[in-house]
């Protein structure tokens, strides 16, 4: 007897059908090629988590720059989208639905894990003070270079067009990631936005930039086929944000007129707001909620709260069959922390199903 019955129910998010509410969260897992391809074992790994209502995959890089950690993927040439299309074409053959999780990481990064041609850069010149993992061992973070007004609009264009290659390379939507210390969320926050120009100073100009590249991308198939993810007050990455409960506040309120796919909202108790509350309060739309959920609190959640689906990130890496496991009752398997970011197949594509 299945006691998950919420968890299982199928769901309609935006243009996005979903046979049931278990999402797997979006997690790098940095095996892709120096091309910054996908490859056969990606086909493998997602395929394998194909029976997930959705899967929103690792983040992706919409350009060379937007690039910070090694072995990521991007969705900037026609190699990537062909690269891609095998692997949405292997979740569809299994009749799941797959979003692609676009990701820029600004400040955050090293040349190290870079295009040689690649540059850093941010809404303002202020370093992340934190150290990232490279090859060459863990590495102090550059001081980024301030864009431009003009090279903005050219930064939220690589996001429209990495979108339009997401949806060539077969995709059913994409995710703006909005958290976790990278691009969009340096524009967010007052530590790292210190600009003078429309993209920074007020709350409104803060947010400008989220809202631009939302449009951008909700310009290429419509925004029922485009989420984004939020944690407010993830100091993630040295991100420091004087009020984030009014940043997230505003951006929500104003992103409610938009009719997007879905909202990702990360709890995060840790970072001192209870940021479910404020996205029930603030955003009118479907929510997708995150971050350390079992099976039972994320069937009552979806019982009680109002909430559409719920993302599994840890789970998911080591139980390809989650669904399954939680359909059954059946026993999850243990996490390996140790090869979260190796490159190969250990960790990766081994882990079995029940
Ligand atoms: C190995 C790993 C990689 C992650 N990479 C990403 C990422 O690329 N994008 C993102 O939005 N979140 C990323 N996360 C955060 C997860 O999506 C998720 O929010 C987190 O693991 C908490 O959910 P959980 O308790 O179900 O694991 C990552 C987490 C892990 C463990």
């Amino acid at each position: 007897m299945n006691q998950f019955k919420h968890l299982l129910q199928p769901l309609q998010l935006g243009a996005l059908t979903l046979n049931n509410r278990v999402v797997m969260a979006p997690m790098t897992r940095s095996r892709a090629s120096d091309d910054d391809l996908v490859s056969d074992l990606h086909v493998d790994y997602y395929r394998q988590r194909a029976s997930a209502g959705m899967i929103i995959t690792e983040g992706v890089h919409p350009s060379i720059d937007g690039k910070g950690y090694c072995r990521t993927p991007g969705i900037y040439n026609k190699d990537q989208i062909l690269a891609w299309r095998r692997v949405t074409d292997a979740v569809h053959q299994r009749g799941g639905t797959i979003v692609c999780q676009i990701m820029h990481c600004g400040r955050v990064g090293s040349p190290l894990n870079k295009d040689p041609k690649a540059e850093t850069v941010a809404p303002s010149a202020i370093r992340c003070r934190d150290q990232i993992f490279t090859e060459q061992g863990m590495q102090d973070m550059p001081t980024p270079r301030a864009l431009t007004s003009a090279e903005i609009s050219e930064v939220i264009e690589q996001y429209r067009q990495a979108t339009e290659n997401a949806f060539a390379a077969g995709f059913d939507g994409v995710e703006l990631h909005g958290t976790s210390g990278y691009l969009p969320a340096q524009f967010l926050s007052t530590g790292t936005n210190q600009r003078t120009d429309e993209y920074g100073g007020s709350l409104d100009n803060r947010l400008r930039f989220v809202l631009e590249v939302l449009q951008a991308m909700s310009s290429v198939l419509g925004a029922e086929r485009v989420g984004l993810r939020i944690c407010p007050g993830n100091p993630f990455n040295d991100l420091q944000d004087d009020d984030p409960r009014q940043t997230f506040s505003a951006l929500l309120e104003k992103i409610s007129e938009m009719q997007l796919a879905y909202l990702h909202v990360i709890r995060m108790p840790a970072a001192g707001l209870d940021n479910i509350a404020l996205a029930q309060e603030h955003f009118r739309g479907p929510l997708i909620v995150n971050d350390s959920y079992d099976a039972a609190e994320a069937d009552q959640v979806l019982a009680e709260a109002g909430i559409a689906a719920v993302s599994f990130g840890r789970k998911y890496i080591a139980n390809p069959d989650l669904v399954e496991r939680f359909a059954s009752g059946g026993p999850l398997n243990k996490l390996d922390a140790s090869t979260l970011y190796t490159p190969g197949p250990k960790g990766f594509t081994d882990y079995p199903t029940l």
